[in-house]
């Protein structure tokens, strides 16, 4: 059995990863538009994975015998950026969504909940992952800063991007 609190933060974090999603499926229009299918691309993934995420959280919930409720998503802003500011919004969002996690495994931890802490570990590692994959698309573009050739060159290498199920296949 869930306790209130961690049902409560729980619910919270399946609000965050359904954020997520939808900032990074807001950012795939934006790319679309830009004409770099392949950014488009991979932000698209990054949507889907934040769904799994926040679908991680719910199965959870329900699997511990707590209430799930869902609150209003809200709504995502992503301006008029660069490639390369787009990349650095969503770093920060990675950056932010560590934060969240952090203070859940603290929050598990202080009540003793080895279970929830266990399901953490996952995400902890998740976020390690999708901040270095972040990080290492910034750098790329940095390296080529305004280059229409480098710039093209990453956003076919971003094409290739395959849901993880596939991949591992
Ligand atoms: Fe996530
Ligand atoms: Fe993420």
């Amino acid at each position: 059995m869930l306790s209130p609190t961690i049902n409560d933060a729980l619910n919270k974090q399946i609000n965050e990863e359904l954020f997520s999603a939808y900032l990074y499926l807001a950012m795939s229009a934006k790319a679309d538009n830009m004409g770099l299918s392949g950014f488009a691309n991979w932000f698209k993934f990054q949507y889907q994975e934040e769904l799994a995420h926040a679908d991680r959280f719910f199965n959870y919930i329900l699997e511990r015998g707590g209430d799930v409720a869902l609150d209003a998503i809200g709504k995502p802003e992503v301006g008029d950026p660069s490639p390369l500011e787009l990349f650095e919004k969503g770093l920060a969002h990675e950056n932010h969504i560590t934060h969240c996690i952090f203070k859940l495994k603290d929050l598990a931890k202080s009540e003793s909940d080895h279970a929830t802490d266990v399901l953490l570990d996952w995400f902890v590692n998740e976020q390690v992952e999708e901040e270095a994959s972040t990080q290492a698309i910034i750098d790329q573009l940095r390296l080529v800063k305004d280059n229409p050739s480098g710039l093209f060159l990453i956003d076919r290498q971003l094409a290739d991007r395959k849901p993880e199920s596939e991949s591992e296949a």
